[in-house]
């Protein structure tokens, strides 16, 4: 009787096969998450870190939210776009930025839309951002089509932070904390729409319930769907539950990709481990220069 095979595959730790497999592969993808940018000083959506004022993160990531408690909605996005601006990029950002310089086929999907990669020199070509970004700001009102790069902080004056007198000159209080008081506003207060100037801006981010922009799936598309086969996905820094994102996962190993994991847990990609995959624990900042250093250097 043959022995039965095993229907759990571990994934590989060791460096250097993923090295050898790295050096002689062609068409990579990455798909990022939070984690790249927590050892940036970044929180990431689950987990620690991931409630503002008591309420989760991704429950204030809708248009429900917006529509309810615009004026909340906007501390929180003006906050986060206060904190991207307030950090640097990693170790990991460089690299990440470094490989797309040096090899033609990697493509970037990041679900992240604090800036980090973009200020890294990126090349915006192979960056797509599937959940938009914190920085463009956009109508509400669908019907109007009116949209801006914005980098003001705060973004209306009436969202400034309120500065941290017990801290070193320009830092603020920490409005994530539902203990420290929020200064009060009306929406008159918040980014009105100057084209249509009937509405109020919103962050130019994919809120849950929201289709992702329609050119970066088929930027997406086009890459899986292309003749040749993907050699590799990284996934980095990712819990992977969300959806489409998480999706490419799958579709990459469809087209022939093995899986590499970076991720402070060992938890297994969606589908489970896959035998050839690998999984390498622990800061993506310290972790990703390490991987790809035989091809950046
Ligand atoms: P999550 O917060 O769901 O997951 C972050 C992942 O990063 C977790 O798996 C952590 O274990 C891991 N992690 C934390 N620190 C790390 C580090 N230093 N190095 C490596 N890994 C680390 O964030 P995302 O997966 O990005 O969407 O969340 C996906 C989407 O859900 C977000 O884009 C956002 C959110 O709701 C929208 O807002 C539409």
């Amino acid at each position: 009787m043959a022995d039965r095979q095993p229907s759990v595959f571990e994934p590989q730790t060791d460096l250097e096969s993923f090295h050898t497999h790295l050096k002689k592969s062609k068409r990579v993808l990455a798909l990022l998450g939070a984690g790249l940018s927590a050892s940036s000083g970044l929180p990431t959506f689950r987990g620690a870190g991931g409630l503002w004022r008591s309420v989760k993160s991704t429950d204030l990531a809708t248009p429900q939210a917006f529509a309810r408690n615009p004026g909340l909605s906007w501390q929180f996005y003006n906050y986060r776009r206060h904190m991207s601006l307030s950090v640097e990029p990693n170790p990991a950002h460089y690299a990440l930025a470094k490989l797309a310089r040096k090899m033609p086929g990697f493509v970037t999907l990041s679900q992240n839309v604090d800036g980090l990669s973009q200020r890294a020199d990126h090349p915006s070509d192979r960056l797509h951002l599937l959940h938009g970004t914190l920085f463009d700001l956009k109508c509400s009102d669908e019907r109007c089509d009116y949209r801006e790069e914005n980098y003001t902080d705060p973004v209306v004056p009436a969202l400034a932070i309120p500065a941290d007198q017990a801290q070193p000159a320009g830092s603020v209080v920490d409005i994530s904390d539902s203990m420290v008081a929020l200064p009060s506003l009306t929406t008159y207060d918040l980014p009105h729409c100057p084209e249509c100037k009937r509405n109020l801006l919103r962050p130019g981010v994919v809120w849950f319930g929201e289709a992702l922009p329609e050119v970066v799936l088929n930027k997406a598309k086009d890459y899986l769907a292309a003749p040749e086969n993907i050699d590799l996905i990284m996934v980095i820094g990712t819990s992977a539950q969300v959806w489409p994102a998480a999706g490419y996962i799958g579709q990459a190993r469809a087209r022939g990709a093995r899986v590499c994991v970076v991720n402070m847990d060992s938890d297994a990609p969606p589908g489970g481990w896959k035998q050839g995959d690998w999984m390498f624990a622990g800061d993506a900042a310290v972790l990703v220069p390490e991987l790809l250093k035989p091809v950046i250097g």
